[in-house]
C-alpha cells in the first residue's frame, strides 16, 4: 500500500532532471547520428585507429588508385588525399549494408578536388540491380575546389554504392553524400529519425562528447609539434570550423571519428531539442583503464585556457574571439552555457583533484556563474571510489558526476541510495546508469530506482542513461538505448521507461510511504544475449551460466576460456562449464562469448549477495 500526504512538500524537481548522453560509441556519430553516407570521406583511416584499416578502408578502386599524403594536400589538418588515375574509378560501401536511399528522396554530393583541365568526374549511385539516380557528370580543372551535384533516387535501397570516376588524373578529397533531408533541415546536419527519436525523450540536458572518448588517449594538440598525433583526447578546437579542416581522430572505441559531428553540431542539436548543453573537456589525468596523470603544467595551463574559450565560443558576444567563430558557423546568438564537466571517471582521484581544482579556479575566476562538475571515478555502485567523492566534499565541489551499470537486482535493492547523502554535500549529477540489460525487468528495474533518483530530487539534480545509440553492427557496449542500422531505428524498453519520465517530469516531490514492498534480495540473474555484465563488489561467486542457472552450455565452447572476452577489472576461467570470475576484488566487467554463431543462447550471471552489502 502507498500513503501520501499531499499537504507535505518535498524536494522540487528540476525540469532538467532527465536527459541524455550522447558519446560516440557503437558508431554513435559517423555511421549514426551524423548524417553523411560516405564512411572513411576523407581517405584518413589508419591503422592507428584499428588494425583492421587502411587508408582506402570502405572504399574499392577500379584502375590506379593511391592515397597520398604529401605537400600537394588539401590542407594541413587534412593529410590524405586520393589519387586517382585516369580512366579510374573508386567506390564507396557506406555504413551497415551499404548507402540507403529512398525513392523521390534528394542527395547532395560533394568532393574537393585537384584537376587538370578537361577533367570529367562521372558520379554514379548505385546496387547490384543498377543505378539508383541519374547519373551526373561534373567538370573539374585546377587547383583545389569543392565540386556539388544532387540526385534523386528513383528507387529505394539498403545496399546502394556512390562511385567517382575520372577521365584524367585527379586527386580527390572530402567525397561526401548528404540526405537533402536532415534533422530540422540543418547543413552538415543530423539523421532525422533518430535525432527525432532523441528530441521525443523531451530531454533536459544533453551531456556530450562522452565518457571515456573524451579523457583517454595522448592530451597533445593536433599539430606538427605534437607529430600529427592521433590517438589524442578529445579537444573541442579540433571538431569546429569547415569540415575539411577538422582532423579526423583515432576513436576511444576503436574505430576513425570524423569529427563532422563536432561541438557547433552539439550546441545546435542542443538547442534544437530544447536541452541545456553540459560538455565534457578532458583533465588531464587519462581514465577508462589508462591510469596516468599527466604532468606538465604548460600543457594543463592550455587546457584551461581552451575551456575558457569554449565558454566563449558558447556563450560570448559576436564579438569575442571565439564567439566570432560561432557567429561565422551560422550562430550569433549565444548558446547559453550553464555547466561543464572536467574529466570522466580518472582512477587516480588524488591526481585528478589536484587539476579539477586549477580548471575549477580559473573557470570561476572568469566566468562566476558556470556549474563546474566533478567526478567519483569508474563505477560508483561499490565503494572503491570513495576518495573521490570525500575530496569533493572537503573542496566544496557543487556538483558530482557518477557512473553505475548494474544488474536489475541492484538498482531494485538501491532504491533508498540517495536517501542518506549529505544535504549539504555536493549535489549528484548521475551521468550515466544502466541495468544491464534491454529486456523488460532492466527497464522496470530501471525505473523503480528512477523514484528514488525523484524522491532525492534536492540531492540528485541531473541524470541521464547510458549509453544512448549503438549501430547494431558496430556494437562496443550493450545495453543502449537506441538501436539503428542504415535503414531503421528502434528503441527499447528502456527508452520507453526514460520517455514516460523525462515527459512527465513533476514539479515538486509528494512525500509517500509503501508497505509491503516485494523483497529483492536474493541471487542476481544478468542480461540477456552475447554479453552480460557480472558484478563482485557485492556477490560472491559470480558465474556466467545457461539459463536455468546450472551449468554453463553444452556446445563445444564451454570448456575453453579462450573463447570468451571480458572487458574491465577481474580474472575469469573456466570451471566445471560455467564461466567463473575468480577475483572477487573486481567489480564491473562485461564478459562477451566469442562467436557471433552463439547468439541465441541466453547467458546470466549467477551470483551470492555478500553478507553486509
Ligand atoms: O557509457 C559507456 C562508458 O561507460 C563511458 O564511456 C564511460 O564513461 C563508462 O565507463
Amino acid at each position: 500500500a502507498i500513503t501520501l500526504d499531499p499537504a507535505a512538500r518535498g524536494a522540487a524537481i528540476d525540469d532538467t532532471m532527465y536527459g541524455v548522453f550522447f558519446e560516440d560509441i557503437n558508431r554513435a556519430a559517423d555511421g549514426g547520428l551524423y548524417a553523411e553516407l560516405v564512411q572513411n570521406r576523407s581517405f584518413e583511416y589508419s591503422t592507428a585507429d584499428n588494425s583492421s584499416y587502411t587508408p582506402l578502408t570502405a572504399w574499392t578502386a577500379d584502375g590506379t588508385a593511391e592515397v597520398v599524403n604529401d605537400g600537394g594536400r588539401l590542407n594541413e589538418r587534412n593529410r590524405n588525399y586520393l589519387s586517382l588515375g585516369a580512366g579510374s574509378s573508386v567506390t564507396n560501401a557506406g555504413y551497415n549494408t551499404g548507402v540507403r536511399v529512398e525513392k523521390g528522396k534528394r542527395y547532395d554530393f560533394s568532393v574537393w578536388a585537384r584537376a587538370e583541365s578537361g577533367t570529367t568526374l562521372t558520379v554514379t549511385l548505385k546496387d547490384a540491380a543498377g543505378t539508383l539516380a541519374n547519373v551526373r557528370q561534373v567538370a573539374a580543372k585546377g587547383g583545389w575546389r569543392k565540386y556539388t551535384a544532387t540526385f534523386t533516387a528513383t528507387r529505394t535501397s539498403n545496399r546502394g554504392r556512390l562511385a567517382v570516376a575520372t577521365t584524367a588524373p585527379v586527386a580527390l578529397d572530402m567525397v561526401s553524400l548528404f540526405p537533402r533531408e536532415t534533422y530540422k533541415n540543418q547543413p552538415n546536419g543530423l539523421r532525422k529519425d533518430l535525432a527525432e527519436k532523441i528530441e521525443a525523450l523531451n530531454p533536459g540536458f544533453l551531456r556530450f562528447p562522452g565518457g571515456c572518448l573524451v579523457n583517454t588517449g595522448s592530451m597533445e594538440d593536433y599539430s606538427e609539434a605534437s607529430g600529427w598525433q592521433r590517438k589524442r583526447a578529445y579537444q573541442w578546437k579540433d571538431t569546429i570550423g569547415p569540415v575539411e579542416e577538422r582532423a579526423t581522430n583515432a576513436n576511444f572505441w576503436g574505430y576513425n571519428q570524423s569529427y563532422g559531428l563536432g561541438y557547433y553540431e552539439y550546441f545546435r542539436f542542443a538547442e534544437d531539442i530544447g536541452a541545456m548543453p553540459l560538455p565534457v573537456v578532458p583533465a588531464l589525468v587519462t581514465g577508462c583503464g589508462q591510469n596516468k596523470a599527466v604532468d606538465d603544467e604548460a600543457l594543463l595551463k592550455r587546457h584551461i585556457q581552451d575551456t575558457l574559450d569554449l565558454i566563449e565560443f558558447a556563450n560570448g558576444p559576436a564579438t569575442s574571439k571565439w564567439g566570432k567563430v560561432r557567429a561565422e558557423m551560422g550562430h550569433s546568438k549565444p548558446f547559453g552555457l550553464t555547466h561543464i564537466g572536467v574529466g570522466n571517471e580518472e582512477n587516480l582521484p588524488r591526481e585528478f583533484f589536484a587539476r579539477f581544482q586549477q580548471f575549477r579556479a580559473a573557470i570561476e575566476a572568469k566566468y562566476p556563474d558556470i556549474t563546474v562538475i566533478s567526478n567519483s571515478g569508474p563505477d560508483d555502485s561499490g565503494t572503491t571510489f570513495d576518495t573521490a567523492w570525500q575530496l569533493g566534499r572537503e573542496g566544496k565541489v557543487d556538483m558530482v558526476d557518477e557512473h553505475y551499470y548494474n544488474s536489475p537486482q541492484w538498482f531494485l535493492q538501491n532504491n533508498d541510495r540517495y536517501d542518506s547523502y549529505d544535504r549539504k554535500g555536493p549535489k549528484v549529477f548521475l551521468g550515466e546508469y544502466a541495468s544491464q540489460g534491454n529486456a523488460w525487468k532492466n527497464a522496470l528495474s530501471e525505473a523503480a530506482y528512477m523514484t528514488g533518483l525523484e524522491r532525492n530530487a534536492d540531492v540528485v539534480k541531473l541524470a541521464s542513461y547510458a549509453p544512448l545509440l549503438a549501430n547494431e553492427d558496430y556494437v562496443q557496449w550493450r545495453p543502449d538505448l537506441i538501436w539503428f542500422n542504415n535503414r531503421a531505428s528502434w528503441n527499447s524498453a528502456n527508452y520507453e521507461v526514460q520517455k514516460l519520465f523525462m515527459n512527465n517530469t513533476g514539479d515538486r516531490v509528494v512525500p509517500s510511504k509503501a508497505t509491503g514492498t516485494p523483497d529483492v534480495s536474493g541471487p542476481i540473474t544478468g542480461a540477456v544475449g552475447l554479453s552480460t555484465w557480472a558484478t563482485s563488489a557485492a556477490y560472491d561467486d559470480v558465474r556466467v551460466t545457461s539459463a536455468d542457472g546450472t551449468a554453463l552450455l553444452t556446445d563445444d565452447f564451454s570448456g575453453d576460456a579462450s573463447k570468451w572476452t571480458h572487458s574491465g577489472a577481474g580474472s575469469w576461467t573456466v570451471q566445471d562449464g560455467q564461466y567463473v570470475q575468480t577475483d572477487a576484488a573486481a567489480e564491473n566487467t562485461m564478459v562477451t562469448a566469442g562467436d557471433p554463431a552463439w547468439k541465441d543462447y541466453d547467458l546470466h550471471v549467477k551470483a551470492t549477495k555478500k553478507s553486509g552489502k
